[in-house]
């Protein structure tokens, strides 16, 4: 069996910011409200094209360009979105777009999850020796989704992409992980397709719909995310053998600057080893546990051989924790 080994990291935003400041000319909002309960100043939008592709692409690139391989080397390529530009999947046109002629690529789909999600599927096919190299990218364009007239959500949405190349070695540095779903909560965050009957001939009706927007239950988010959270890293810690304390870094999903408190406090970690960029980004969904980590190893503030504990959650519901050493 294979270990998995962790050799670079990029990410890519697209320019235009929209500040707090900006959005309360667009919807009923302060700079003060969204800064107090979210601790976001700022989220970056994309513009008519620039696309999930281009975004997630750049991602790649960046991430194969901080290791010594070229986009022929990679063997798979799992894009975590929800926010494909193809709901037939995008990751078979950011294998284009890089030349990575020689990978698979396929759409993994878990929210906020979903980086976690594909690190952990990434592992399972290099663990068992079947590819060697495998970009790992987390992506998302919300702002296409949001309710720009909901100012309960749409303050808190962001675009952007991360990725990650993991290689496989002899030493395993992914230390532990633990994935959860509960469907039963489903209804509490939505990007839900919505459809009318459109009657086809005698007798047979199909239907015609669309993807309406983001709709949430903050408070029900919120609470399922302090418990749950908590519980699935600490779980993850104890499988590894390793306590809270052995952690150099915790990345959490950047949803709101509250739950990174809880969760630290939960955990009896002090803040200066919580990352925390969503007064930069907001929550870019699963591009969000990415970009921190590129951010920090960009900024020589992650170095090699520190132990880092990611969690994502979101919507389906979705969480999970993943352990490793960079
Ligand atoms: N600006 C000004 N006022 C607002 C805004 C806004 N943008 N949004 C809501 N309000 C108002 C509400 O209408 C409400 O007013 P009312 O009391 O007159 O009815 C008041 O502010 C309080 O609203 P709450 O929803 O109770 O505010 P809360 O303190 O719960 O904060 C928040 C809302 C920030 C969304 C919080 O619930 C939260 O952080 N939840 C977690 C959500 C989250 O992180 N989701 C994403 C995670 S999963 C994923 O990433 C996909």
């Amino acid at each position: 069996v294979a270990g998995v080994s962790f050799i670079g990291s990029g990410s890519a935003q697209v320019e235009t910011t929209l500040s707090n400041e900006m959005l309360s000319r667009v919807v009923d909002t302060s700079d003060e409200w969204i800064s107090t309960r979210t601790g976001i100043s700022r989220r970056h939008v994309a513009n008519v094209g620039e696309s999930l592709t281009t975004l997630a692409a750049q991602a790649a690139k960046n991430a194969i360009a901080a290791t010594n391989l070229t986009p022929d080397d990679i063997d798979l390529i799992v894009l975590a979105t929800s926010t494909p530009d193809d709901l037939f999947g995008t990751a078979c046109q950011v294998q284009a777009a890089i030349g990575a002629t020689r990978a698979v690529a396929f759409d993994l789909t878990a929210a906020c999850s979903g980086f976690v999600f594909g690190v952990v599927t990434a592992a399972q096919f290099i663990r068992t020796g079947t590819y060697q190299n495998v970009l790992v990218i987390g992506a998302d364009l919300l702002s296409r989704w949001v309710d720009w007239e909901d100012r309960t959500t749409c303050v808190l949405f962001g675009d952007g992409a991360g990725a990650v190349v993991m290689q496989a070695c002899d030493r395993d540095r992914l230390l532990g992980f633990e994935m959860r779903s509960d469907g039963t909560m489903n209804g509490c965050l939505n990007l839900a397709y919505t459809a009318n009957a459109v009657p086809l001939t005698n007798g047979v009706t199909t239907q015609k719909g669309t993807f309406t927007a983001i709709t949430m239950n903050g408070r029900e988010v919120y609470r399922f995310a302090v418990s749950r959270v908590p519980e699935v890293l600490e779980k993850t810690l104890f499988h590894a053998g390793l306590a809270a304390n052995d952690i150099d870094w915790l990345i959490l999903h950047q949803a709101n600057q509250r739950i990174l408190d809880a969760v630290a406090k939960r955990l009896k970690l002090p803040n200066e080893r919580v990352v925390s960029n969503m007064a930069k980004h907001g929550n870019t969904s699963a591009a969000s546990i990415p970009i921190a980590l590129d951010e920090w190893v960009r900024t020589g503030q992650i170095q090699a051989g520190h132990k880092i504990a990611m969690s994502g959650f979101g919507a389906g519901l979705t969480w999970g924790a993943a352990l490793l050493e960079w």
